[in-house]
């Protein structure tokens, strides 16, 4: 009887809430497919305001060694506490675990209000590189000596033309933390069945950042998919791989959303990419999301804390729920899966929902978040 562990972290503000309400849709959803021959066997570690009002610690040891061997996990949303140099925990744990995709499926649930006239032609899943880019903090302030310094040193030794009192910031990419991730993106893209592939990058600028992991993933696509990919134009194939300049991407998602399926794209391209996207289709609120290295998943619902709503049941457990969902993909439980899909789609059609999602929903009814996680189980 296949029982697999996955290690949870309740997370912060809201997160208790739609853990109490998404949980047990996920337990319902095994048991319905499967009976009792798959189950997940849900264990706790401390993260966030919880782990620090119990071990004084907000990301204790404890909790980063059981990581350190685990492949299965999920997490809520951990608000980043405000003091002087406290590190972002999500930041640490990706860093910590090397969990360089974060992968964001988008697609549109009928019946929800979108600001565009055919949100259902977005069926998208985004790749993001997680660990590079501008996102490395290598960053120096204005006037400072260190940003002096190097500001001297590109001007006189290098020749660079930029101003002594510049600010300047480090992007800095690399082929195999590109390569690892376009890897990922085309992996999923053969394996699901998806027709495309689209590098995006901004390389007509940054011709040795973003221009290189163009030129890495082709390289990549060439060397390891030769008989697999086809270069957009150049024949017909299961699969095409093509690039798109970031700028004009953002043009497509709006104008030819259906001529798009994975995305793959660098860390910063990347946030802004799947939150556009996220409001094409209606929004936030259901969105799923995981971060993964080559051995952990840590699944995670892509909103905060909410904290102005925290602890007055009006959460919605819908994000929660999805990546779990994701999770139950990821194991290959498609069956299990498909019933949450499904009864998310049916919850929205009947109308009766979170605050958040009812005001995207004409005609809808509010409800609580621990009942619209009963309604998401009635419905599975
Ligand atoms: P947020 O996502 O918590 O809130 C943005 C807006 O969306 C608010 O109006 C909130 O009420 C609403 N909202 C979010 N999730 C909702 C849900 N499930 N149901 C109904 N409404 C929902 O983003 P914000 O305010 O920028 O961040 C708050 C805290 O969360 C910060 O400390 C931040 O660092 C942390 N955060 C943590 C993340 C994570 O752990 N992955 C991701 C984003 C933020």
């Amino acid at each position: 009887m296949p029982q697999k562990t996955v290690y949870f972290i309740e997370g912060d503000g809201i997160g208790p809430e739609v853990w109490a309400a998404g949980r047990p849709v996920l337990d319902a959803a095994l048991e319905k497919a499967y009976g009792k021959a798959n189950s997940l066997d849900w264990q706790e570690l401390l993260a966030g305001e919880k782990a620090f009002r119990e071990t004084g610690e907000y990301l204790p040891q404890a909790t980063l060694d059981v990581l350190s061997g685990a492949d299965l996990a999920m997490k809520g949303p951990l608000q980043t506490p405000v003091g002087k140099g406290f590190r972002s925990l999500n930041v640490t744990l990706r860093q910590t675990f090397d969990l360089y995709a974060c992968i964001r499926p988008i697609k549109y649930f009928n019946g929800i209000e979108s600001p565009v006239k055919r949100p259902d032609l977005v069926d998208m899943v985004v790749f993001r590189e997680n660990t590079e880019d501008v996102y490395a903090g290598i960053e120096y302030k204005s006037g400072t000596p260190e940003a002096k310094r190097l500001a001297d040193f590109l001007r006189s030794e290098l020749g660079a033309n930029l101003d002594a009192e510049s600010g300047i910031g480090i992007k800095p990419m690399t082929e195999k933390g590109s390569k690892r991730l376009i890897k990922r993106a085309i992996d999923f893209a053969l394996d699901s069945g998806r027709s495309s592939v689209t590098l995006v990058h901004k390389g007509n600028i940054m011709k040795h950042t973003e221009g290189a992991f163009r030129a890495w993933g082709y390289e990549l696509a060439e060397q390891e998919y030769a008989d697999k990919l086809v270069r957009e134009g150049e024949g017909n194939g299961p699969v095409v791989i093509k690039d798109r300049i970031a700028d004009a991407m953002f043009q497509e998602c709006l104008m030819r959303p259906e001529q798009y399926s994975v995305i793959a794209t660098t860390n910063l391209n990347g946030d802004y990419i799947s939150d556009a996207l996220a409001a094409q289709v209606g929004g936030l609120g259901l969105a799923p999301g995981v971060n993964m290295g080559d051995r952990l998943a840590f699944f995670e619902p892509t909103h905060g804390t909410a904290p102005t709503i925290a602890g007055k049941d009006m959460a919605n457990p819908g994000s929660l729920v999805l990546s779990g969902a994701m999770m139950l993909e990821h194991l290959g439980w498609n069956e299990a899966a498909d019933l949450i899909h499904a009864s998310v789609e049916k919850t929205i059609a009947a109308k009766k929902v979170t605050v958040d999602l009812a005001a995207q929903i004409p005609g809808a009814q509010q409800v609580g978040c621990k009942e619209f996680g009963e309604i998401l189980m009635a419905n599975l």
